[in-house]
């Protein structure tokens, strides 16, 4: 098994694009349909990914959307986290603590304030011990992909890293596209 790795979107080798979106149909099988032709999931492609590579297989992975969001009105550049998977087999050996954690350096690297990522309650205890955050009673407007403002899917919950800055601003939360 190699170490994690970060890899920039723009050299993203196709078989290396490939086997991501193998594992992450394995993963999500809900949404096999998707990922067997697509990772920009909500129509937010990564911007790098971190990954762990056995072989063929990938078997750790978390992708980051850049993107420049407002939170009351508050310009804030964001590395949102998504597509969050760890082969079955290999689960509870630390492999999402890894990538969570080289995706959020680099993140840091590349000069962002913060992460921010959404997912069901039931994932909250996971990312709160890789140190995420809760935003409670936060509204997260996003952009559809008809351009409509709405809110974030129900039953999603927004959780937030420090990284250039300690401190989330008050107000709503407008990520300026969609979620991811
Ligand atoms: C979620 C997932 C990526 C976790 O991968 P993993 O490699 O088993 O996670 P790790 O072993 O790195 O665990 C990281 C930490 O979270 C903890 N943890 C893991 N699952 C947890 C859970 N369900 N509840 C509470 N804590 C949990 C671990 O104990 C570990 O903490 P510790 O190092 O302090 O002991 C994996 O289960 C998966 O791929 N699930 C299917 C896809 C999915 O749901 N992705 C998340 C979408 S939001």
């Amino acid at each position: 098994m190699g170490a994690v790795q970060i890899i920039d979107e723009s050299g993203l080798a196709p078989d290396l694009e490939a086997s991501i979106r193998r594992m992450l149909v394995v993963c999500f099988p809900k949404d096999a349909a998707f990922f067997s032709r697509s990772r920009a999931w909500h129509g937010s492609a990564p911007s790098f990914s971190a990954v762990v590579v056995d072989g063929e297989r990938v078997i750790a992975h978390a992708g980051v959307v850049e993107r420049r969001v407002a939170a009351g009105g508050v310009p804030l550049g964001v590395a949102g986290v998504q597509n969050v998977a760890v082969l079955p087999e290999l689960r509870g050996t630390g492999l999402c603590r890894q990538v969570l954690g080289l995706a959020m350096d680099e993140a840091l690297r590349r000069g962002l304030d913060c992460g921010l990522l959404f997912c069901e309650p039931k994932s909250v205890p996971l990312y709160a011990r890789c140190g995420w955050l809760e935003l409670p009673d936060r509204p997260v407007v996003r952009v559809d992909s008809d351009g409509q403002e709405k809110p974030l899917v129900e039953g999603n919950l927004a959780m937030w890293l420090p990284l250039a800055k300690q401190s989330f601003p008050a107000g709503t939360v407008h990520l300026r596209g969609n979620d991811w």
